[in-house]
């Protein structure tokens, strides 16, 4: 396994090319399930979920081509519809194939995907609405079997919470059904936006794009020729990036980016200090010296993604003042406080609410990473810690952000990954 090394640096310096955004890539791999032709998708990130999910659908029967930046996914070979334990428990975002693989062969059983450590992450959502579209859904030792042997049928879904892989399913499900569906309460995340838009533009008539209602017009089985695309920019890693820029002080250029995006997240940053330079493909952070605390909640898109939680949870740390941060989506999406604590944050936790009590003196020690974004945060946390900081268990990182100690040692951080001795 490895872990990264991090030392302190006076500051960074210098522009970082954001990546595809992984949030986007997984339903669009998933999404090729529904094409009768071979796909060709542009700037997919090179992250591990990435590979979990091509794997995935190689071993359904699919065929993918890997390059650097085209991947081309043929799904017409695909005759398997089982989607077995071992891979899903690795990622479970594989609950993505469900929608596509019933509305194309009218039976489907994945793996249940079990919680996370942020929290249970239950799919009854999902669930509930394909059984609203006609689909048998039955669990039996850990999978969901479900079936619609007639298609499945168009109809008014309302969502009782706002859920982005459920949106995303639903729509790719809706694609292939007999008839229109209306989703109400729908997610209105970027990415859940490009794969409406990819659809849309591909013969799936797609009302209330970027909305809390879309209505899909199923093509009653018939699958779809798509066009080549691109995947738009991750605002995650992108945001990731600027609050490196923000705690060591430091003017970065953040390259192949939409600001659009990334509204809520600049804001909170410009409360703290920040200004900004933006141009259609860039922002270029100017931070402030002294780093002004700040009051967070996370809510869906358009408000504060839970995503950026942890990274502006490590920022807080050395604001001159007392930051308060709520976490309204995850049950459990505090982990990276006690490692921060570690390293001497002042952070107190009640129920859902941190409140960071800055500026702390942070110290580098041994620090593990418990998810994908408490990751990052401790690694923002090494980047101005005193001394060494031993980041381990980064495959968590591995999942979701491209190269990550590269994009930073381009910018002049002291950043390694190094084997753990055996
Ligand atoms: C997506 O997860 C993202 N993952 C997550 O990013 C992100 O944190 C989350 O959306 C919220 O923005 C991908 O897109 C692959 P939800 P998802 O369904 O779709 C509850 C990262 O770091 N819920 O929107 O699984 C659920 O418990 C990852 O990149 C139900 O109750 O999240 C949660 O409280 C982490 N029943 C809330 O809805 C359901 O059937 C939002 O979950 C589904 C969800």
């Amino acid at each position: 396994m490895d872990y990264l090394q991090i030392k302190r640096v006076k500051s960074l310096n210098g522009q970082i090319k954001i990546s595809g955004a992984k949030n986007a890539s997984l339903p669009l791999i998933a999404m090729t399930i529904l094409a009768k032709n071979n796909v060709s998708i542009k700037n997919l990130p090179h992250v591990a979920d990435i590979n979990t999910l091509l794997k995935l659908l190689s071993n359904l029967g699919a065929t993918f081509n890997r390059g650097d930046e085209i991947t081309t996914v043929d799904t017409s070979s695909l005759t398997e519809t089982k989607a077995t334990y071992d891979i899903v428990k690795t990622m479970r975002a594989s609950i993505l194939v469900l929608g596509p693989i019933l509305a194309r062969f009218g039976h489907c059983e994945v793996s249940l995907p079990g919680g996370c450590a942020i929290g249970q992450r239950p799919i009854d959502l999902h669930l509930k609405a394909l059984e609203q579209m006609g689909a048998k859904i039955d669990i039996k030792a850990g999978y969901i079997e479900a079936s619609a042997p007639d298609g499945l049928k168009g109809c008014e879904i309302i969502f009782d919470k706002i859920t982005v892989t459920g949106t995303a399913n639903i729509v790719m499900a809706a694609a292939l059904a007999h008839g229109s569906t209306t989703i109400t309460n729908a997610a209105r995340e970027p990415e859940v936006v490009q794969l409406c838009e990819i659809l849309n533009s591909n013969g799936v008539e797609i009302d209330g794009i970027g909305t809390a209602v879309l209505t899909i017009q199923g093509t009653s089985g018939k699958l779809i020729d798509i066009e080549e695309f691109s995947v738009i920019p991750d605002r995650i890693e992108a945001g990731t990036y600027l609050c490196a820029g923000a705690i060591t002080r430091s003017e970065l250029t953040l390259t192949s980016v939409n600001a659009k995006h990334l509204s809520a997240v600049l804001s909170k940053l410009e409360e703290m200090g920040s200004t900004f330079t933006i141009t259609p493909d860039t922002i270029t952070i100017h931070p402030s010296e002294i780093i002004k605390p700040v009051k967070i909640v996370t809510q869906e898109y358009p408000a504060f993604p839970t995503d950026m939680q942890a990274q502006f949870l490590a920022l807080a740390t050395q604001a001159n003042g007392t930051s308060i941060i709520e976490e309204r989506l995850f049950e459990n999406r505090f982990m990276h406080v006690s490692e921060l604590q570690r390293m001497g944050a002042d952070i107190s936790l009640n129920g859902h609410v941190a409140t960071v009590n800055g500026k702390s003196k942070l110290s580098g020690t041994d620090v593990m990473a418990t998810d994908l974004r408490a990751s990052s945060a401790l690694v923002l946390a090494g980047l101005v810690a005193d001394g060494t900081t031993d980041v381990h268990r980064i495959y968590h990182l591995d999942r979701g952000y491209d190269s990550l100690e590269k994009k930073l040692q381009n910018v002049g951080a002291d950043i390694i990954r190094l084997k753990e001795q055996q």
